[in-house]
């Protein structure tokens, strides 16, 4: 396994390994890998001849309020878990080589995808994740590119950029991978005090109440929403950030539930702020 800090490295290591007809997968991530990470990782490997797995911890897509300083790493542990997956290269440049003083290019997707669910209340966030990933679709050039539905706004925001930018790359989603209980794997977890924690199963809860009442022929979104908010309710450490139903292609919200929808929510447990989000097809 290589490890490389160096944009310059890594862009000329990857096309030569191109060159050579190598079939090239991306997993691209902020590192603190759990087994939502390995999974995508897991689907690389089998897909492709050269695995690289990005580790950085992206400035420009937390906001000044935010949990950048605080976000967590290991490097050791990550580098740990990626050789045991047979990872071929892991790319893990400083915040200084991703963007260099003079660097003042930004890859934005305007519009309705970025403008509801995290947009609203993340201003700057999609900017800064496209951006990132722009960058590393450019040094790594892969073939396919590997992205959780954990982050369901985030990946369809990625497709639509690949789409009008024409970067040639096969974004493939992946499922997410959850606890026992339901929690969502997320490194936000790590923040979570032990009650904390324990309440958090309530996000997965709440999903589960929509799509049964989806089930049983409730049609009005906003019946929907308010019945999970009062399962929300329940816990008291819980603070609903939003709950959103929107249609799963365009992330426009629905009045009624037709064809598939993405439930989405943002709750905050203490000071963490944790996203889930369940599809559903009427
Ligand atoms: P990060 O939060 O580290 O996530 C990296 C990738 O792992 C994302 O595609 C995310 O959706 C996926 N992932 C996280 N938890 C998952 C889970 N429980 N099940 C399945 N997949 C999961 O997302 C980012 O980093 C950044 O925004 C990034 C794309 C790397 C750009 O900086």
């Amino acid at each position: 396994m290589r490890i490389i800090a160096s944009p310059v490295e890594a862009q000329t290591y990857c096309a030569a390994q191109r060159e050579t007809g190598k079939q090239i997968g991306l997993v691209p991530t902020m590192g603190y890998l759990h087994e939502g990470h390995l999974s995508l990782v897991r689907q690389a490997r089998a897909e492709n001849d050269l695995v690289v797995v990005s580790i950085f911890v992206n400035p420009i897509q937390f906001g000044p309020s935010e949990d950048l300083a605080s976000y967590p790493r290991d490097f050791e542990r990550d580098s740990q878990l990626l050789a045991a997956e047979d990872t071929d290269v892991i790319f893990a440049p400083t915040v200084e080589q991703m963007y260099p003083p003079e660097s003042v290019t930004f890859v934005e997707v305007t519009g309705d995808l970025t403008k509801g669910l995290c947009g609203a209340r993340r201003p700057g966030h999609f900017r800064g994740v496209t951006t990132v990933v722009s960058k590393l679709f450019n040094i790594v050039r892969p073939h396919r590119a590997y992205f959780g539905q954990k982050d369901a706004q985030q990946l369809v925001v990625i497709q639509r950029m690949v789409a009008d930018l024409n970067f040639g790359i096969d974004i493939v989603p992946m499922p997410i991978v959850r606890e026992p209980d339901g929690l969502a794997m997320s490194s936000r977890n790590r923040y979570l005090s032990p009650d904390e924690r324990q309440a958090a199963t309530v996000l997965y809860r709440a999903l589960q109440h929509a799509k049964a009442r989806i089930k049983s022929s409730v049609r009005s979104a906003a019946e929907i929403i308010a019945s999970m908010q009062s399962v929300i309710n329940q816990e008291k450490s819980a603070k609903v950030d939003y709950i959103e139903i929107v249609d799963a292609n365009h992330l426009q919200p629905v009045g009624a539930i037709r064809g598939e929808v993405l439930i989405a929510l943002a709750v905050y447990f203490g000071k963490t702020r944790l996203i889930d989000n369940l599809r559903v097809d009427e």
